[in-house]
């Protein structure tokens, strides 16, 4: 297994549950690395290339029910593609990637939250990226119950599936990130998602300037 990155190409994921702020977070991130003279990249997952906005719409907004093993299989197949196409091609230019969601995301969700083997689906992305992990995962801690408010809040909030999926849901999510968190100390930082944008930002930098350090 590879982790992240050619020479001095860094491979940053953003991992939380929905109205944990990730978003926000990889816009202040790729704007702070950009000022400490880095090239960033910043993707996201579901939907960083066009197959991935096609493969976005399928499993999100298709009428009706998608078969757990099917959502697996989509969301791999755009990591696949994804990964394929810009993720490795920015890191072997040097480049920083700070992305929205990777393969954590799949064993949060479908593994707890959809009550799939969470090894297998981790196995299932490894095999579609061919063994690329992030060089650091940066998990947005946030309780459930504040990220949905957060969310309610939003313009644009996809209030269905959030009704969806409930919220016993993102808590089977939240405890699956945090015992990946505590499984592989190395590469993931948990920060307290739960403050302002700009201490949730300090606390993001504080770790990556530590990994960025440690590359010099
Ligand atoms: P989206 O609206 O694209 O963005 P946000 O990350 O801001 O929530 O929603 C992404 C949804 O896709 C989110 O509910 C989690 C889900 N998802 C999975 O279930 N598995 C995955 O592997 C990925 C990447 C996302």
């Amino acid at each position: 297994m590879t982790a992240g990155g050619g020479a001095s190409g860094a491979f940053i994921t953003l991992e939380g549950g929905d109205g944990s702020g990730k978003s926000t977070q990889a816009a202040m991130l790729q704007a702070w690395l950009e000022g400490e003279g880095r090239t960033v990249m910043r993707t996201r997952e579901p939907g960083g290339t066009p197959l991935g906005i096609e493969i976005r719409r399928l499993v999100q907004h298709t009428e009706g029910h998608v078969a757990p093993r099917a959502e697996a299989l989509l969301y791999a197949a755009d990591r696949a593609h994804h990964v394929a196409t810009l993720v490795r091609p920015a890191l072997e230019r040097g480049e920083v990637v700070v992305q929205d969601r990777y393969l954590d995301s799949s064993v949060a969700y479908q593994g707890a939250g959809r009550e799939l083997d969470g090894a297998q689906i981790r196995d299932l992305s490894l095999w579609a990226t061919d063994g690329l992990l992030p060089t650091l995962t940066i998990l947005l801690d946030i309780d459930p119950a504040v990220g949905r408010e957060r969310m309610a809040r939003r313009a644009d909030a996809p209030y269905d599936r959030l009704e969806e999926t409930g919220l016993e849901f993102a808590e089977r999510v939240r405890a699956a990130y945090l015992r990946l968190a505590e499984a592989e100390p190395a590469r993931f930082a948990v920060v307290d998602a739960s403050g302002t944008p700009d201490e949730v930002h300090a606390s993001v930098v504080s770790h990556v300037r530590a990994i960025l350090d440690a590359q010099r």
